[in-house]
């Protein structure tokens, strides 16, 4: 018997309307509640970091803990949480950026990255590029310097991507609507 394994495609469950109308929900959790999922899933972001030398992965909580961890940890590379703010102890760096509606800021330790160390972003999705954004200008106001950017799931139609021009970036599944 042929065993056939599913693609990771397949293991994102889209949800209509949600969280509002005309959206389309890329629902991760659907992808690492199954064992080939989750290693198709790390196994993807592992192969846009191909060739690439970093030092660091930033990863923007929630959903970008999930990605960026085990890619760093197989990689042997540190892991900096970016966080929603008020959560981190010590000194930190902050970055407001827009929501749909209202704004929201992310934080990062001061002393998470040193200057001159090669940074890589990792998240689950890029909408409209918001988030990469605001991490983006952390990052760099730490000295750090991105060399890749990698998204397990890209709305083409909101072409967040254009947000980040002269930086070199890719995700793993392009969806080419919203
Ligand atoms: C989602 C998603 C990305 C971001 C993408 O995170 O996980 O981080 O939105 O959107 P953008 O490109 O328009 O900025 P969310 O802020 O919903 O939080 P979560 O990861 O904690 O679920
Ligand atoms: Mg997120």
């Amino acid at each position: 018997m042929e065993i056939v394994m599913k693609k990771l495609e397949e293991y994102v469950r889209s949800i209509p309307d949600f969280p509002e109308k005309g959206i389309i929900f890329r629902d991760v959790t659907s992808v690492i509640q199954d064992a080939d999922g989750l290693h198709l899933a790390i196994d993807g972001l592992q192969n846009i970091l191909d060739g690439v030398d970093f030092d660091v992965v930033v990863g923007p909580e929630s959903r970008g803990f999930i990605f960026g961890v085990p890619v760093a940890y197989n990689m042997h590379k540190a892991f900096v949480p970016v966080r929603k703010k008020g959560k981190l102890p010590c000194e930190t760096v902050s970055q407001e950026y827009a929501l749909e509606y209202g704004t929201a800021t992310i934080e990062m330790h001061k002393d998470s990255i040193r200057p001159g160390q090669k940074v890589v972003i990792i998240d689950d999705l890029i909408a409209t590029g918001g988030t990469t954004e605001a991490i983006i200008k952390l990052v760099e106001q730490l000295g750090g310097k991105i060399v890749k950017i990698a998204f397990l799931m890209e709305l083409e139609g909101l072409k967040g991507r254009d947000k980040l021009a002269g930086y070199s970036m890719d995700s793993v599944i392009k969806y080419p609507g919203k």
